[in-house]
């Protein structure tokens, strides 16, 4: 290849709107017997005519040093001048040679046909040149998309060398703006195929489920005669594979039971094996149906990551997303926001995920232009739109597991949009068109919305919502049904919200369901150099333009390890659910999925008294299919549950009492092991719950009925400092702004609170005065410059070797002048010595958990060290707050520390560094342990909400300033064994 400029003025084809030249129509992806040689590999490689190195294929140039990755999300890194891009345009050079193998026939021998042979590309970002041996073969843009070159005649016997041209920015840019890092290069397989004559390049695949016959259709139209199919299991052999074949009894395809049939199609010199899953897609009076039964999504929005290979994905990591989705209850994926590498939708075919797939579109950064120029709506764009259209449907058409063609994301509206759904409604009118920025619901067959608060999801699932300008078209939306393709946006500590938006998806007919933002943190993996892994985000390396830590927004953590938000969404999205009737002793389940019974479980009970287990047994409830309860009256539970009330030995009164249901694996699944933990719930077997009783518990009962047997605390004396540290407790109303509490620009919360001083109160003691062994600190704590404060008042007094503090506070100034402030959090700052290091805690647990996002936690004693209870967020905020803890245990590695008992609960966190350090550090690696461990004592909290990207915390879960009154016992203990079981 000759040395070229990179300017864009050399290469005229890099800014042409149009899609590229040479590449074959795109057709669907098949595993054929037809020879294949994989290119991937270690390619010579030089960026922007450097000197020449080798670089892997598949990857991205930027991740294996040359030039660095950026990332913004809606705006463009370049002037929006379609289709223009900067004449500063890295352009990598990529070449290999290879040896054809022998048997390989690129040219007709006397009696034998020639071999047609393509080169082809799975992905290329984003527009590339190729050439075999001096020859050109055509360009393209469509990074996420496949493309093949004939390459037949040009193949030579022996040595033959490919050269790849590959431009970082070219017009297809502007149709590629999706919220991710800029990353280029060839970062999917790169493939010679045979096609040998007759081939079968082309099928379609048509295998439709009657629900009320439980018959299967099957018809599949080939390109090319004299193709045969044969479906061993169906008894379909050597048959003519137009059908159409009536297949009486069939079993079908849906992500709860994703049965696929063997199937072979044939032509004299090819076999080509696929898997072939029935079933029907419907929507009736606006509800959708798949084989005849409405179905949820319980879905995520999925970019391809690897924090080392970007975009590049070996299998092995696209089933691991798979699998922790399916363990995790996922059952739906949208491809956000361009069709994903082929193998991932295999292991969806074959694992049971419903995918929205989504082409590869997003045209957002001219919203900042206020649209204007937007391809979308630009005639000299729309062939570009639909050839991306074309290549999504045709490689992807015969995936039983693509529910919706999605056209795309955030690209506004315009006729090249409704062109591709025309296109895509007469290819493939079986499926539903989704596309969310189709307000109108004018292209489409799925009303879509994102980050819709709770109060619009109702409304629409009333049918309540606001009409649309055109009657006809306000018509057809109020026919079709609804999907949240975003919402719950998991950027940082959060989502809060996910039960009530559950809740309503559960309540409507017309809800289908929805999609979290987004499956993981897009962190790119670095190392300090002392050998600590951190993660990169926007700015990272230097970006003049750059959206931050928007790019750390997942349900998993950049390395996969499941973050809060992912546990917390796996327990509010379990399709089993379990109620407890106390008069009736019943125990019922309930089946949510949509077509499998509760066949795979098996179910048990357990009893604890104050976090021992003191009984359990199985629960053997008969076949529950879906949408069913099953109940079972539970004579032994009751037994138990008498027996304890008579052995207990501590204060029955106070003494609590938990009924945990599991349901677990009962055999093994393709995506986990038998005994896997699917579903759980947990009662209190006290019929006036425990809150009110220990409420009304005076502190000395209290004492007794929480107190440890593996610590003793009442004659122990207080180890050095420990006392007066106690004491020096300070109110504390801020923490350390998470993403979300920064969303919404000036009117974040952050900001709020930082406008109001709230990170930096003083605190200015008014009286300090001891009565009757009653110590009473009366204190103002308030901001400079601010005339606003909140009025504490604690009391503390010696009870039973301990310290009891009860804490008043009350805000001080109008109700008027604090508005609709919200305070972060109203609790206790202690600084203890950093020595005590392990924490033991009876409440709510093992994961953290705030006021809108604790479904996930149990009650149970659990007990971590400091640094397990820190949840590392991409970048640093508020986090590891456990609820509702009863007592906990802080000690050393002596075994001394402080017990504290609540009164009757505290919200606590334990952390090595304060809430300013944890606010400043850009990422994890740069907080430092201060030499002191800050505990925080809460009441309450502010709720989380999703305001990093959608609405804020419920009216219900925000933290208004009030009157206020908060109880703990302190005192010194000794723990001589473990106080776990
Ligand atoms: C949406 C967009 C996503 C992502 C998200 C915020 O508007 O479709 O791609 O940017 O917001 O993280």
């Amino acid at each position: 290849m000759t040395r070229d400029p990179r300017s864009a003025v050399s290469f005229a084809y890099v800014v042409d709107p149009a899609p590229g030249v040479g590449a074959r129509p795109p057709r669907t992806t098949a595993d054929s017997d037809a020879p294949s040689l994989s290119l991937n590999g270690l390619w010579e490689f030089r960026l922007d005519q450097g000197p020449w190195t080798g670089l892997p294929v598949p990857a991205h140039w930027q991740l294996h040093g040359h030039g660095s990755p950026a990332y913004t999300n809606v705006s463009y890194p370049f002037p929006i001048e379609p289709p223009f891009v900067p004449d500063d345009n890295p352009t990598g050079e990529y070449r290999r040679t290879f040896e054809l193998p022998a048997d390989w026939r690129p040219v007709a021998a006397d009696a034998e046909p020639a071999t047609r042979s393509l080169l082809r590309f799975d992905g290329v970002d984003s527009c590339f040149a190729v050439s075999l041996n001096g020859t050109p073969l055509g360009h393209a843009k469509g990074s996420r998309l496949a493309h093949e070159f004939e390459v037949g005649a040009l193949l030579r016997a022996g040595t033959n060398i490919v050269e790849v041209l590959v431009h970082q920015w070219s017009s297809g840019s502007y149709l590629e703006d999706q919220d991710m890092w800029w990353l280029s290069g060839i970062f999917r397989d790169v493939t010679l195929l045979a096609r040998p004559e007759p081939a079968l390049d082309d099928f379609f695949v048509h295998a439709d489920w009657n629900h009320v016959t439980g018959s299967g259709t099957l018809a599949i139209e080939t390109a090319g005669t004299g193709v045969r199919l044969s479906v061993p299991e169906l008894g379909l052999h050597d048959v003519d594979p137009a059908g159409p074949h009536l297949i009486e009894r069939v079993e079908a395809w849906s992500a709860e039971s994703p049965r696929r049939y063997d199937a072979v199609l044939r032509t004299d010199r090819e076999t080509v094996r696929l898997q072939i899953g029935f079933r029907s897609i419907a929507v009736v009076d606006g509800v959708l149906l798949v084989n005849g039964a409405p179905i949820t999504l319980r879905g995520v929005n999925r970019h391809e990551w690897h924090p080392e290979h970007g975009r590049a994905l070996d299998r092995a990591t696209m089933l691991q997303d798979v699998l922790l989705m399916k363990r995790h209850h996922v059952n739906a994926v949208r491809t956000s926001h361009y069709p994903p590498h082929s193998a991932f939708l295999e292991l969806c075919d074959e694992y049971g995920l419903w995918v929205v797939d989504e082409c590869d579109l997003e045209t957002h950064g001219f919203e900042q232009v206020g649209w204007r120029r937007n391809p979308s709506d630009d005639p000299r764009w729309e062939e570009a739109m639909l050839d991306r259209m074309r290549r999504t449907v045709e490689r992807d058409k015969n995936h039983p597991s693509v529910l919706f063609w999605s056209l795309g994301n955030e690209a506004g509206t315009g006729r090249n949009l409704a062109a591709m759904a025309q296109w895509c409604r007469s290819r493939d009118p079986e499926r539903p068109i989704h596309y969310e920025g189709d307000r109108d619901s004018g292209y489409v067959d799925v009303y879509s919305r994102m980050y819709a608060n709770h109060a619009e999801v109702d409304a629409i699932g009333r049918r309540e919502e606001p009409p649309t300008d055109d009657p006809a078209l306000d018509a057809h939306r109020r026919a079709v049904p609804f999907v949240l393709c975003e919402y719950a946006h998991a950027m940082g500590n959060g989502p809060g919200g996910l039960s009530e938006y559950q809740r309503l998806i559960d309540t409507y007919p017309r809800v289908a369901g929805g999609f979290v933002w987004e499956w993981i943190d897009h962190g790119i993996a670095r190392t300090t150099a002392d050998g600590r892994r951190w993660y990169a985000y926007g700015g990272d390396f230097g970006e003049p333009l750059h959206d931050g830590n928007f790019i750390a927004d997942g349900l998993v953590f950049p390395d996969r390890t499941p973050s809060p938000g992912l546990i917390e969404f796996a327990k509010v999205i379990t399709p089993i659910r379990f109620d407890l009737d106390l008069t009736l002793n019943a125990i019922s389940v309930t089946n949510r999925y949509d077509f499998r019974s509760l066949d795979h479980l098996a179910f048990a009970w357990s009893v604890a008294r104050d976090g021992h287990q003191v009984a359990s047994g199985t629960l053997d409830f008969p076949e529950t299919v879906a949408g069913d309860t099953s109940t079972l009256v539970t004579e032994d539970l009751l037994s138990s549950v008498g027996e304890v009330g008579e052995d207990g030995e501590d204060n029955q009164d106070a003494a609590e009492l938990w009924l945990t249901v599991t349901a677990r694996l009962a055999q093994d699944q393709p995506w986990a092991e038998a005994g896997h933990e699917m579903a759980w719930a947990q009662f209190p077997l006290d019929a006036e719950g425990f809150t009110s009783r220990a409420a009304a518990s005076t502190p000395a009962a209290a004492t007794s009925a929480s107190a440890s047997s593996a610590s003793s605390s009442a004659s122990s004396p207080w180890p050095a400092g420990l006392r007066d540290a106690v004491t020096a407790a300070r109110l504390h109303v801020w923490r350390a702004p998470t993403d979300n509490d920064r969303g919404g620009g000036t009117r974040s919360l952050a900001n709020r609170w930082a406008q109001a001083g709230l990170h930096r109160m003083r605190h200015r003691t008014i009286d300090d005065s001891t009565e009757s062994g009653v110590r009473t600190v009366r204190t103002r704590a308030a901001a400079a410059a601010s005339d606003l404060g909140l009025l504490a008042t604690y009391r503390w007094r010696e009870t039973d070797g301990g310290l009891r503090l009860d804490l008043a506070v009350e805000p001080d100034g109008e109700p008027a002048h604090w508005g609709d402030l919200t305070l972060p959090r109203l609790g206790l700052h202690l600084a203890l010595p950093a020595s005590l290091t392990q924490v033991a805690w009876f409440g709510l647990g093992p994961g953290e958990s705030y006021r809108d996002s604790r479904a996930a936690v149990r009650i149970g004693r659990w007990s971590l060290s400091v640094p397990e209870l820190q949840t590392p967020y991409v970048r640093p905020q508020e986090n590891g707050n456990r609820s509702a803890a009863r007592w906990a245990e802080l000690t050393g590695s002596d075994g001394h520390g402080l017990r504290l008992e609540g009164l009757p609960t505290f919200d606590f966190a334990a952390r090595p560094w304060s809430d300013a350090a944890l606010a400043a550090a850009p990422h994890p690696h740069e907080l430092t342990p201060d030499g002191i461990l800050h505990l925080h004592l809460d009441l309450a909290h502010d709720g989380l909400g999703t305001a990093s990207c959608g609405p804020g915390a419920l009216p219900e879960h925000r933290l208004r300033p009030s009157k206020a009154e908060f109880s703990l016992l302190f005192r010194p203990v000794v723990v001589t064994a473990t106080p776990q079981e």
